[in-house]
């Protein structure tokens, strides 16, 4: 099991695959998965909050092995597009799916590092990581130990920036550190 969980959020191989292929690579430890939402099987919550009371939820899909991925995983790098200010669906869905975990101290203390690309501003992509990453982080009672956003709009265009061998670089020194 990793002591490194990578999670792509992307629905499409592009920007945030490209960072955290780099950042995989990067890692020191065998102990480390590299798991992209888009090929998961992940239904909607339906909202019927019975994982409040349960733990669990009704739902048998690629969230179960997910979830045991996540309670096994001491470092988790969370990357995501940035999405009208936002994740994608595909990410939300990830993190509604988690609240089974809500009630429970199984991710407490895991550490976080937050990574969002985003075709605008960089200032836009920091919303992400203050609305719905920070808030993800702490209901879980997670540590967001770092987290970096890029600018890139269109496919191949984050390895082509210059600046991104080197955050990329800085990311992977502390994430080895730990
Ligand atoms: C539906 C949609 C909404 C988007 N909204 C934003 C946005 O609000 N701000 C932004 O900076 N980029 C936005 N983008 C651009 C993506 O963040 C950008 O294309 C990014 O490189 C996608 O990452 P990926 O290549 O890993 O999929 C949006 C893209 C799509 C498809």
């Amino acid at each position: 099991m990793p002591k490194y969980l990578l999670i792509s959020g992307s629905p499409r191989k592009g920007n945030t695959d490209y960072i955290l292929n780099k950042i995989f690579k990067s890692l020191g430890s065998n102990e480390k998965e590299i798991v992209y939402l888009r090929d998961k099987n992940i239904s909607h919550c339906r909202g019927c909050l019975v994982c409040d009371k349960t733990n669990k939820c009704v739902m048998r899909d690629d969230m179960d092995e997910i979830m045991e991925k996540l309670k096994e995983a001491e470092i988790i790098v969370l990357g995501t597009p940035n999405y009208f200010d936002n994740v994608p669906g595909i990410v939300k869905d990830f993190i509604d799916r988690t609240n089974p975990f809500y009630k429970t101290d199984f991710l407490k203390g895991k550490k976080v590092y937050a990574i969002v690309i985003g075709g605008g501003k960089l200032e836009n992509s920091e919303r992400v990581i203050d609305g719905a990453i920070k808030y993800f982080v702490d209901a879980k009672h997670m540590k967001l130990i770092g987290s970096a956003c890029f600018q890139a709009l269109v496919l191949g265009e984050v390895e082509n920036n210059p600046k991104t061998a080197e955050i990329i670089e800085n990311i992977s020194k502390k994430l080895n550190d730990l």
